[in-house]
């Protein structure tokens, strides 16, 4: 019997800050985004301080912002439609940038030029039989948001990207069936300015620690500040998230739209009984993010963390009512690694909604250090289907390389191959165990830039760009062995994984 169902959505996955570029052209604004700048091929830049924004603004001219190049999708769209289409893609993840469409954020209309540019997309994905999937708001905020206000964790911010989320329901509801409110909302409490445009320190309400590294211990002012401000921040996505399902629902019956969260499996280190029940509140703090989108409510675990850590939400009028009508359609997620978790305080440290992983022994990593667990995507898709019983659609998967072609000029990707073959397993194993996944588009399809390193070094692709992390190179388009095993892999549903 085929593992696989019959109309599963095989695809790959990509956002617009990623891959776009023309990022100032047709009218376009910029977002928050487009002011992360490269610091070098293995630097994490999405921690954004005050002097961090100052200087990409005063540098605007001569520092290097790659979001703003992508991997020029714009002007490259159709060649690479046609290239997912010869891997036999039945499913696109993009992301519609909510600054094309609104370029300050603040317009009453859209700017027709980027109506357009999403409408030609979208008719040349169905021309090739493939089915678009769109997120919303894959971290883009207008800037807007960063300089009056405080980005998501400003009530203003509310319903000026509502008014955005139901022109795309209006817009586009004919031409896209899945949509995704939020890319992976528990980034905003894990990397405050990616997932909301939040300056940290920007009310000077403390002083920034010299030695400050990101994923260090935090001075209490800072940490309290960041729960703070993270958790309000999210609160308003909830929202605004909950009033576009809504709104969805009431008036695009033909649409489904799904949550979107990252998803990590978490281990205790030893079985003794304090590491599992440290594994246990993780992983509930990780589920917390689904539960609210997935079932309406806010968990009493989490209103009872809030009061204990002094962490004082400013509650949205009618939110209670607001969540319970905005229940999601299905489950999205993306999956990469597996952590391990202690209760030694000393020897761990959370971040926001993100545990800092202990190395796993029995694991390998890539070359960025993920630790590889397919075997953990199999019980958290067990473990989604009983807490949710809605359909799963795993919207970003893979493995970022240092790559550079060989001899031959073609890139030799087998670890890929190897990583998708496993995972792909893994699914086949849950689909088995009677869970309902939809669909799986890996990651970064095509080479685009990496959203940590905001580099073109960490590559995902099955499609090669020729372009480096300073924008040189001829961004011609290349296929990868993993192309071809990708394409053996749809053709056959999933059977065929040599
Ligand atoms: C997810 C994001 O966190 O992981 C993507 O939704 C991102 O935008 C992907 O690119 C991989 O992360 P990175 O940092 O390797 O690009």
């Amino acid at each position: 019997m085929a593992r696989f169902p019959e109309n599963f959505l095989w695809g790959g996955a990509t956002s617009a800050a990623q891959i776009e570029g023309g990022r100032c052209l047709d009218g376009k604004g910029l977002s928050h985004l487009d002011y992360v700048f490269y610091r070098g091929p293995k630097i994490p830049c999405n921690f954004m301080l005050k002097k961090d924004y100052a200087r990409a603004k005063a540098e605007e001219a001569t520092l290097n912002f790659p979001n703003r190049r992508g991997i020029d999708f714009y002007h490259h769209y159709k060649e690479d439609i046609a290239l997912l289409a010869e891997m036999g893609f039945k499913s696109f993840r993009m992301s519609i940038s909510w600054t094309r469409l609104f370029p300050t954020g603040l317009e009453e209309k859209p700017d027709p030029d980027g109506v357009k540019f999403y409408h030609n997309v979208f008719r040349e994905l169905h021309e090739h039989g493939i089915e678009p999937l769109v997120t919303m708001i894959h971290y883009e905020l207008p800037i807007i948001f960063v300089e009056k206000y405080d980005g998501w964790a400003s009530p203003e911010v509310v319903p000026h990207c509502v008014r955005y989320l139901k022109f795309l329901i209006d817009e586009y509801k004919d031409e896209v069936k899945y949509w995704l409110t939020f890319n992976e909302i528990n980034m905003v409490t894990a990397v405050p300015w990616l997932g909301g445009g939040i300056i940290l320190d920007r009310n000077d309400e403390f002083e920034m620690p010299k030695n400050f590294r990101p994923f260090g211990p935090l001075p209490k002012e800072m940490a309290y500040r960041w729960e703070n401000a993270s958790h309000q921040a999210l609160h308003h996505q909830f929202i605004a998230s909950a009033m576009v399902v809504k709104y969805a629902h009431e008036t695009a019956p033909n649409c489904l739209i799904g949550n979107m969260f990252n998803l990590h499996h978490l281990y205790p280190e030893t079985p003794a009984p304090q590491d599992a029940y440290r594994a246990h509140q993780e992983h509930e703090f990780n589920m917390f993010f689904c539960d609210v989108m997935a079932r309406g409510y806010y968990p009493a675990w989490i209103l009872s963390y809030y009061r204990k850590n002094n962490i004082n939400i400013k509650w949205y009028d009618n939110y209670e009512e607001i969540l319970d009508n905005g229940k999601v359609d299905f489950i999205s997620l993306s999956y990469y690694l597996s952590s391990i978790v202690t209760a030694d305080p000393r020897r761990q440290e959370r971040i926001g909604s993100f545990i800092r992983t202990l190395h796993n022994p029995y694991l390998e990593t890539s070359d960025f250090g993920w630790q590889i667990d397919p075997i953990a995507l199999r019980i958290s898709l067990n473990e989604l289907r009983d807490r949710f019983n809605l359909p799963i659609y795993i919207v970003e998967n893979g493995i970022g390389a240092f790559e550079k072609p060989d001899a031959d000029g073609k890139i030799h990707d087998d670890y890929r191959i190897s990583y998708l073959r496993t995972h792909i397993e893994a699914i086949a194993e849950a689909i088995e165990d009677g869970v309902n996944v939809i669909g799986y588009t890996p990651w970064g399809c095509i080479d685009l830039v990496s959203c940590s390193l905001v580099s073109m070094s960490k590559r995902y692709g099955f499609v090669y760009v020729d372009a480096d992390d300073e924008g040189r190179g001829t961004y011609d388009r290349s296929r990868k062995d993993s192309f071809y095993w990708y394409r053996k892999v749809i053709a056959s549903n999933g059977e065929d994984l040599d």
